[in-house]
């Protein structure tokens, strides 16, 4: 949850992000859509994790980028505290960026700062950047799960 705000990202934290994007991008199992999508992330605690999308026969069980990404950093995660992420990359090789879909904006909302970003990058090098408050506005959150009047 929420905890470490107004993280600035460097632009060499933007720049490693965006490699190991890239390098994932390039793991993507995609054979049904072949479009591959790549994505990488920064904890709080400095540590970069990659995902990329896993297709399956059984088109719906397909598992995005972000959330694969967003699952590498729980599972590597050193502290006894849940991850918290600050920054994610997302490399696609279309002209048109890629956003993350609904589904991953709603993970995205319960592992990240609100003002953690989101960056959309392609082999063009064109960018566009978003607050995860921007992506997913009002998003429901463990706390709303808090019962109380
Ligand atoms: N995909 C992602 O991995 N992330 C997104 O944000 C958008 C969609 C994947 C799912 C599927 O494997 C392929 O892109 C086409 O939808």
């Amino acid at each position: 949850m929420s905890i470490s705000q107004n993280i600035k990202i460097s632009e060499n934290q933007w720049s490693e992000l965006s490699t190991a994007a890239k390098s994932a991008f390039n793991k993507a199992y995609a054979p049904y859509s072949n479009f591959n999508v790549g994505a990488a992330a920064l904890t709080s605690a400095n540590k970069i994790v990659q995902g990329c999308n896993v297709e399956n026969a059984s088109y719906g069980l397909t598992v995005c980028a972000e959330r694969h990404c967003i699952a590498q950093g729980v599972i590597n995660n050193d502290s006894t505290s849940t991850v918290e992420f600050t920054a994610l990359v997302i490399y696609t090789e279309q002209e048109k960026l890629t956003p993350p879909c609904g589904a991953c904006r709603q993970v995205i909302a319960e592992f990240f700062t609100k003002n953690g970003q989101i960056m959309a990058v392609n082999h063009l090098e064109q960018q566009q950047k978003w607050t995860v408050a921007q992506l997913l506005p009002d998003a429901f959150t463990p706390y709303d799960l808090i019962n109380k009047t």
